[in-house]
């Protein structure tokens, strides 16, 4: 059992506390079923708490199927989570039905620094103009504004957006445009109408989370090609073609998430003749070409694309306001319409109200200023980031230096805690990130961690990662490699 750290003068009751460090424990698997929890009175002891509240702790990790009490030989972890239901434990922290939410919730204890979510900076959502874009909306459409809009939505804002995207290179109509329930739905629309269960989709291991989540409940098999320092390996992904015949290959070529690569020009033409001359269809997801703070990233492959092998997906999530969930699919002739069917069946369309209100904050011509304060603050975090990973982390750390985006992916030292065994011990500390193994296909990636410096200023940054570093060292003072596995309790 890891230590547990109570405060006396916190507003959460102890028993709470108790329970919920338990039950990190137990998710994180550093209790294992079978394990053998100390008695009420030893524990009581050793916390210096009232046993009362051990009591208390131990019944209601009892109610959610955590722990089982035997008469007689004491009280054990059972592992199962009966009532609080869905819950996964961290021993299958690899499979994509462990989702982002369980991550989230753990790291949503009050005082901890959370580098864990995909959130852009919140103090950057610019409230005051969509409140004042709502507003006019309202008045000037009235209830058009909050009736049903066409599947493929408003069509201002699909002309608004085929024009944003002519100038990126894409050639564009703005028939061509398709707007979506964020970009995440433009994923999973594209994964429904191109593949059917037990298909193969080629995609990068490691991925965006989010669509290993979507292969999962659609039923098809997410095929992992590994990455260098430019992208998904085309020499592999060749191999894997040639085995597997794909229906679909999904690629994030600008500011990768989780690693932060950009693929080059010349990597993106190749991929393209490889798509080409095996005839798969590539899935382009561009949610972060926006947020590139060294320059700008090369042309879209979807600009590159001449025979209409490329889906463009992106969106306004991490550039403007996640919660309004627009985003949006641009695809070429038959396949435009099948995606409109698949659209139109998914969720009739996407609120008017909100693409009405994105339309005008669109045409305003704000987003340009918005979206050049939003780099400059986005390079001093990373570079913040950087420093205090420098600073902090213990030697044998690695990482690259992002040039867009909102995550440092940070491989951890050989020797030492993997990133789900650090996990506990860092939220103890006060900080919170999301583990390498979420994002691969295969349940690789256990000494990664991806920190999302975003969502922090620079000062909270440097304090988040000066605990990660202390909290390695704890781990490592209790478990290091003379003490590992010796339980404290
Ligand atoms: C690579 C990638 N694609 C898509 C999405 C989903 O974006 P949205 O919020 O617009 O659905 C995310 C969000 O984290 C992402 O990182």
């Amino acid at each position: 059992m890891d230590e547990i750290l109570i405060a006396k003068d916190s507003v959460e009751p102890i028993y709470q506390q108790l329970a919920r460090q338990l039950r990190l424990q137990i998710e994180s698997g550093h209790l294992a079923p079978g394990d053998r929890l100390p008695p009420t009175r030893d524990l009581a002891r050793r916390l210096k708490i009232g046993r009362i509240s051990v009591v208390n702790a131990y019944s209601q990790l009892q109610d959610d199927g955590l722990i089982a009490a035997h008469p007689g030989r004491g009280t054990f972890i059972t592992g199962a989570r009966a009532k609080s239901g869905g819950g996964a434990r961290w021993a299958e922290v690899g499979a994509p039905n462990v989702s982002m939410r369980e991550l989230t919730r753990m790291a949503r204890q009050p005082g901890v620094i959370a580098f864990s979510g995909g959130t852009p900076p919140e103090e950057f959502l610019p409230v005051e103009a969509l409140r004042s874009a709502i507003n006019t909306v309202l008045d000037r459409d009235g209830a058009a504004a909050v009736a049903y809009e066409d599947a493929e939505g408003y069509p201002p804002l699909r002309a608004c957006i085929s024009e944003y995207v002519t100038s990126l290179g894409i050639q564009c109509h703005a028939d061509d445009v398709l707007i979506t329930g964020g970009a995440q739905q433009a994923l999973d629309l594209a994964v429904q109408a191109l593949l059917g269960e037990g298909d193969a989709l080629v995609t990068s291991n490691p991925t965006y989370l989010g669509m290993l989540d979507i292969a999962h409940v659609r039923r098809v098999i997410p095929v992992g090609v590994p990455v260098d320092a430019e992208g998904l390996r085309l020499d592999v992904l060749q191999n894997v073609l040639e085995d597997r015949r794909p229906g679909l290959i999904y690629v994030a070529p600008t500011y990768h998430n989780p690693t932060g690569t950009v693929m080059p020009l010349h990597r993106r033409r190749q991929l393209l003749q490889i798509a080409r001359r095996y005839n798969i269809p590539v899935l382009e997801d561009a949610v972060y070409h926006e947020l590139g703070y060294a320059g700008a990233p090369p042309p879209p492959l979807k600009a590159l694309d001449e025979d209409g092998v490329v889906l463009h997906a992106s969106g306004y999530s991490k550039i403007l306001l996640p919660g309004t969930r627009i985003g949006y699919l641009i695809a070429d002739g038959d396949m435009r319409d099948r995606l409109a069917r698949v659209k139109q069946a998914a969720d009739v369309c996407t609120p008017g109200l909100n693409q009405r209100a994105m339309h005008l904050y669109l045409a305003s011509g704000a987003l340009v200023g918005h979206l050049n304060r939003v780099r400059s603050e986005l390079r001093a975090r990373c570079e913040a980031a950087c420093e205090a990973a420098r600073r902090y982390l213990p030697p044998g750390t690695r990482w690259e230096e992002p040039t867009g985006g909102l995550y440092l992916w940070v491989q951890l030292p050989d020797e030492g805690p993997t990133a789900a065994e650090l996990y506990v011990t860092a939220v103890q500390h006060g900080v919170a990130y999301a583990i390498g193994t979420l994002f691969h296909t295969d349940g690789s990636g256990n000494r990664h961690i991806r920190l999302n410096f975003a969502t922090q200023p620079p000062a909270r940054i440097d304090e988040g990662f000066r605990r990660l570093g202390e909290a390695w060292k704890a781990w490592q003072a209790s478990y290091g490699p003379a003490v590992r596995r010796t339980p404290i309790l």
